[in-house]
């Protein structure tokens, strides 16, 4: 079965999204830790409240990025993940430790990538007035979010949407995105070969589009 290692800075709706879809039946993997950089991250609790082990580490006690890292990641590594799933977790990752987990390391972003990296991407999109936002599974790599796109939700921007309602349309869609992105993994059809997804031993030319059939609100 998949083992996840969860990575979160926050409020872990992707986390919760995760573990629901595990009971459910929905999604056939175990979810083997969840590792935050902030002891107060509501992801924690959902965690425990789970029967998940959960566990921060504070940066500010390392003296470096690298040292702080090498940390965390050993912490992940002891749970001996297949994949390990950022969702939400905010902080940037040394060059080594993603180097040394390449195709093992996956991000959730809310935005179709390449456009819009970075923080605040709903606020992004509505300025440069696209008519579609969404979000991305990419593999990490040292580029932020830049990292190969495995699959994508989309979601229309609709007429006087702010940043809150268009983040709140996206993140309905995010939480089946990770969930059936992660099901691509478990069912062992994803992979990372020379820097390019391929889905079922074949390179994708573009991202898969999960998450789709929805009503929009
Ligand atoms: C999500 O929008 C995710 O795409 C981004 O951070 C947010 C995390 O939300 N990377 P949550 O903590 O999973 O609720």
């Amino acid at each position: 079965m998949l083992r996840i290692a969860v990575l979160a800075s926050g409020r872990g709706s992707n986390l919760q999204a995760l573990v629901d879809a595990i009971a459910a039946g929905r999604l056939d993997a175990r979810i083997v830790g969840v590792f935050s950089d902030r002891a107060d991250a509501l992801a924690l609790q959902r965690a425990s409240a789970a029967g998940i082990p959960a566990q921060s580490l504070d940066p500010r006690a390392f003296a470096n990025r690298v040292g702080f890292d090498d940390a965390f990641f050993a912490r992940v590594d002891a749970t001996a993940p297949d994949v390990i799933a950022c969702a939400g977790y905010m902080r940037l990752i040394s060059e080594a430790s993603v180097q040394a987990r390449r195709g093992r390391l996956v991000n959730i972003h809310p935005s179709l990538l390449p456009a819009f990296k970075g923080l605040r991407t709903h606020a992004q999109a509505l300025q440069a007035g696209v008519s579609e936002h969404g979000a991305s599974v990419h593999y990490v790599t040292p580029d932020l979010d830049g990292g190969p796109v495995i699959a994508q939700a989309r979601v229309p921007v609709l007429p006087g949407d702010d940043a809150e309602s268009l983040g709140r349309r996206v993140l309905a869609r995010e939480h089946p995105l990770l969930v059936e992105t992660l099901g691509l993994f478990a069912a062992g059809r994803v992979a990372l070969r020379d820097d390019r997804v391929q889905l079922d031993g074949v390179p994708l030319s573009t991202p898969l589009q999960l998450a789709a059939n929805q009503r929009f609100a």
